[in-house]
């Protein structure tokens, strides 16, 4: 009898020790760390810098899948970086406004704002908005005159992060580019948002080098420059239902320009808008490239041009600003490029403009079901060097009316 009461108040005991282990198990396995809450101390127009990495460290740390939780409210934010290793599973879910300070002086690191490393299954997620406060910046900017200028901030950098994802998110007003991805597998941005200004500096929306296997999809950039760039080292890119403007349009490259440079290949950019753009889809590369690459496999397809200045621009011979050195042509070789159903206005005569580089000439370029039309003043025209595409149902104006 007595025996047995100690076997069941011994089972009862057994019962609550479990009972609130798995409770501490389920508030792990549940696993969010909210960066207001009491343990990391961040207050609503507060600074969370300190919060935030003490959130991102335990959050990593963790055996099961956490979250790190930015709630709605203003938040200011001098630096973070997401570094990995983590042991699971993570994600950054951002859904209030957080601020960068106007001054990039004041920024943990001038030249980046908020840096993602080393990840492997993460996500960015959430209603939230990066504001890089980049007014100030833009005003300041002297890098066109000055090589040697200070950097300034990337808002959002992912280096090394594979098998992760964007979504939902916003960027507005960053200092530079608003997304540089470097060094990157698999990893998706989808109903990602990225604004500032027609006229502000150098705020490319989504930068992408050395990287394999991104997909930007269903995603809004109205930004200063680039709409999406892609750097040397670029493979098996989608670009797909992207919506560009203002800014200066879709972009491969520039490539062609330092030494130490990668190919690009199998680039699919499909059903996107560009609106009012500078150019539309194109690829620039340097002239007088240290070394040769190249850049093959590279298809735009239902593209809506409405009012852009180049809808369609292959331009081996870009020199921005007068700095490279024009005497000896560019040593990237493109092959594999198709421009189809491609349809729209320009703002400018010249629609479309291939010119490939001399003694190098683009192979394997095809253009077919195309039409633009003007929506400037003028005649439509088209101009092609160095390249013979393959041409079909596309009206004579484009069609390569002048060759070189
Ligand atoms: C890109 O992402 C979208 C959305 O997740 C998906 O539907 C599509 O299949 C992906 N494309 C590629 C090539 O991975
Ligand atoms: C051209 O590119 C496509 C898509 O990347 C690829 O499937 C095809 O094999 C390439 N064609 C040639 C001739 O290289």
């Amino acid at each position: 009898m007595g025996h047995n009461l100690v076997m069941v108040i011994f089972t009862i005991f057994l019962l609550l020790c479990s009972a609130s282990a798995s409770r501490v198990r389920d508030f792990l396995a549940a696993g969010d760390f909210d960066v207001t809450s009491p343990k990391y101390g961040g207050k609503p127009n507060g600074d969370i810098s300190q919060p935030m990495a003490n959130a991102w460290k335990d959050a990593c740390a963790a055996a099961s899948p956490s979250r790190v939780i930015v709630p709605k409210g203003i938040f200011h934010l001098k630096g973070a970086v997401f570094k990995g290793p983590c042991k699971a599973p993570i994600e950054v879910q951002v859904n209030g406004l957080v601020k960068a300070p106007a001054d990039g002086a004041q920024l943990t690191n001038r030249a980046v704002w908020i840096q993602f490393s080393q990840l492997e299954k993460f996500t960015l997620s959430g209603s939230g908005t990066f504001d890089g406060q980049g007014q100030k910046t833009w005003k300041e900017n002297d890098c066109n005159k000055k090589p040697n200028c200070l950097p300034n901030a990337i808002s959002l950098r992912f280096d090394n992060v594979k098998h992760s994802l964007v979504r939902d998110v916003t960027s507005i007003n960053s200092k530079e580019f608003h997304v540089n991805v470097l060094g990157c597998e698999q990893l998706t941005f989808q109903h990602f948002t990225a604004t500032a200004p027609g006229d502000s500096v150098n705020t490319d929306g989504i930068h992408i080098g050395r990287s394999t296997g991104i997909n930007i999809t269903v995603t809004k950039i109205a930004t200063g420059d680039d709409c999406i760039s892609v750097g040397d080292g670029t493979r098996q890119l989608t670009v797909n239902k992207v919506t560009c403007g203002p800014g200066h349009g879709i972009s491969i490259g520039s490539l062609g320009r330092y030494p130490n440079e990668d190919h690009v290949s199998g680039i699919n950019v499909r059903d996107c808008t560009l609106t009012s753009t500078l150019n539309g889809v194109r690829i620039k590369s340097f002239p007088s490239s240290p070394k040769a690459t190249t850049a093959s496999d590279i298809h735009f397809e239902h593209i809506i041009m409405n009012n852009v200045a180049n809808p369609v621009l292959i331009d081996q011979e870009y020199c921005p600003w007068g700095h490279c050195d024009k005497k000896t042509p560019s040593k990237v070789k493109i092959s594999n490029v198709s421009f189809k159903n491609i349809r729209g206005t320009s703002s400018t005569p010249l629609a479309l403009k291939l010119l490939c580089a001399k003694g190098l000439p683009c192979e394997k370029v095809e253009l077919s079901d195309t039409d633009l039309k003007l929506s400037g003043q003028g005649t439509l025209t088209s101009h092609c060097a160095n390249v013979q595409p393959t041409i079909t149902r596309v009206p004579p104006a484009l069609a390569c009316a002048t060759k070189a």
